[in-house]
């Protein structure tokens, strides 16, 4: 999950790393309003989750609270790269003598961690890296050891930094690897670092990508979560911990196992060429266990999409056997009531597939029909969507 700039200004100030103040503002009245408190020379600056934003207009200084409320009313609503803004910050302006780069990311190739950072900010690392590679020094990290004061200078010295800024800052590096490890991140970057005016390193961009899987150790991370960007039905299926992707196409596609689930999207790709065109409409894996429960849920979050138009659920029994998903898909169905309205068809095999096609057979619900084999399964949803 990748957070917005100002999140990461509040994880930066939490553990210790030198940020300026700054205060969010959905409105120009807000943006007036944060400037006026703050006082003085401010910046106002869009956020949304891409990079680039001074160019595209969406980085402001004002002068005045005045001139904060103007900028406000330019940035938001600005579409920058597809993002539209809804949120600005209004940060403190910072008397910028020189501008460097650094973060710590996770080097899945190499299973370590890797410190990038550079003497010459200010413009993009991309570039720098690309034009003058020997200007960003790269630094294994050993997530065992970490990044001590001793390896933050070392970083600061493989960047190039002059003698007297390195003690300056290596504690600061130290402070985001903090930051990197303590918040469970898998990036931690600052674009612009930057030396003030007044001899003060100060953070003055971030950047922070956290890592889903340690939430279960992270119970603050949840509110960090951009609920309005969220797809609603994907929010419904995480509720119930489904593992569900919207796509565009009309067939739902429920299965178990998330290979299983995969072909079964390219065989229902392939099946609806032959039917107008029709395409899977997600990508739905409802795991090991499909107890009633799972299979409703996902049912629900799959009828719940306005542009499915037929169901395909295609199982192999391994140690949920075919008469557990069957008696599950009943049961299901009972659930949904009349909420249920689409055709689905069934596709059973594996463990105990005798019993669980009697089990829907006996139930001869009418929404289902039942498939022998994948390729019918998809090709007779695929019609049913098509019609
Ligand atoms: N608080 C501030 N005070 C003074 N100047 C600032 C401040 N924040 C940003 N700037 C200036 O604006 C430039 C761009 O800001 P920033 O790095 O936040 O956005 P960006 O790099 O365009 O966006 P992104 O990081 O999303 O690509 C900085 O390099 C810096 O020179
Ligand atoms: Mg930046």
């Amino acid at each position: 999950m990748d957070l917005f700039e100002y999140q990461a200004r509040d994880l930066f100030e939490k553990h210790g790393v030198p940020v300026l103040q700054g205060i969010i503002a959905d409105t120009p009245e807000e943006a007036r309003a944060a400037a006026e408190s703050i006082g003085g020379v401010t910046v106002v600056k869009a956020q949304v989750k891409v990079g680039g934003r001074g160019k595209a207009g969406g980085v402001k200084v004002a002068k005045t609270a005045d001139d904060a409320e103007a900028a406000a009313r330019d940035i938001l609503g600005l579409d920058i790269k597809g993002h539209v803004v809804k949120r600005v910050m209004v940060a403190q302006g910072a008397d910028i003598k020189e501008e460097y780069y650094f973060s710590v990311l996770l080097d899945r190739a190499n299973r370590n961690y890797l410190a990038l950072c550079s003497f010459e900010g200010g413009m993009e690392i991309e570039q720098l890296a690309e034009e003058r590679p020997e200007a960003l020094a790269r630094v294994a990290v050993d997530p065992g050891v970490g990044i001590t004061l001793e390896k933050a200078r070392e970083i600061a010295v493989a960047a190039k930094f002059p003698a007297e800024l390195v003690d300056k800052v290596a504690p600061v590096f130290v402070t985001l690897y903090d930051v990197y490890v303590k918040e469970d991140a898998t990036l931690v970057e600052v674009n612009p670092l930057v030396l003030t005016g007044a001899g003060d390193i100060v953070a003055l961009d971030g950047k922070v990508s956290i890592d889903e899987n340690a939430a279960f150790r992270q119970p603050g991370h949840e509110a960090l979560e951009d609920k309005d960007a969220a797809d609603p039905l994907e929010a419904k299926a995480k509720q119930h911990d489904l593992n569900y992707v919207k796509l565009d196409g009309e067939v739902g596609v429920i299965g178990n196992g998330a290979g299983l689930v995969m072909s079964t999207l390219d065989v229902v790709a392939y099946a609806g060429e032959a039917h107008g065109g029709v395409k899977p409409a997600n990508f739905l894996d409802i795991g090991g266990g499909a107890s009633a429960e799972v299979m409703a849920a996902g049912l629900d979050v799959i009828l719940g999409d306005p542009q499915v138009k037929s169901v395909f659920v295609n199982v192999f029994g391994g140690i949920t056997a075919c008469d557990a998903v069957a008696n599950g898909i009943v049961a299901a169905l009972e659930m949904l009531g009349d909420t249920a309205t689409k055709p689905l068809v069934v596709r059973l095999d594996g463990n105990n597939v005798e019993e669980g096609r009697r089990i829907l057979a006996a139930a001869n619900h009418p929404l289902v029909t039942l498939a022998s084999s994948m390729d019918e399964g998809a090709d007779k949803a695929a019609e049913l969507a098509a019609k």
